[in-house]
């Protein structure tokens, strides 16, 4: 059984990060998306929410499950048996972002990050973009799962 962990903060839930998780769910017999504590971040939706939306975003992807985590994340991986990370990237500066975290987790437990390519007509779709476009009264629908747009609006209001 090979089972691989898909973290980030999901603040909120992307179709970028549907495409990832998609493309990744073809290659491991179990992906497990951990909704995460990023220490550098304080995000907008609380976990319950972002996990409620995460899980409603791959409802139809069998083998993927969503679960909320505030430890280390090796820890995480360990505890679940996954034997990768999976992280996404849209260009470089993702992966000067995401390299760092790469060998500090390989180095604490030599678990892998495999890092997949995301499709690039969603290079422009990121959490953060999303978050301000809906701050400044933009539709954020064509960018998220249904349902996400009307809770980040609540969220804002
Ligand atoms: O979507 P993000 O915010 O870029 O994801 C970053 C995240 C949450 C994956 C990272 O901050 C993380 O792994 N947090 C869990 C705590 C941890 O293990 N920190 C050390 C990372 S090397």
């Amino acid at each position: 059984m090979t089972i691989a962990v898909l973290p980030g903060s999901f603040d909120p839930v992307t179709l970028g990060h549907v495409d990832i998780v998609t493309r990744a769910a073809a290659l491991f017999e179990t992906v497990i998306i951990a909704v995460a504590h990023n220490s550098t971040k304080q995000p907008l939706l609380d976990v319950a929410t972002r996990v409620r939306l995460a899980t409603e975003a791959v409802a139809h992807l069998p083998a993927v499950t969503v679960e909320a985590t505030d430890g280390l994340l090796v820890e995480f991986c360990r505890e679940r048996g996954a034997t990768a990370i999976v992280k996404g990237l849209r260009g470089g500066a993702d992966y000067d972002y995401e390299r760092p975290m790469a060998l500090m987790n390989r180095s604490l437990t030599g678990i892998e990050t495999v890092f997949i390519t995301g499709d690039p007509a969603l290079a422009h779709v990121a959490s953060s973009l999303v978050r301000d476009v809906a701050r400044h009264g933009g539709d954020i629908g064509p960018f998220v799962p249904t349902g996400v747009a009307a809770t980040v609006r609540e969220a804002l209001a």
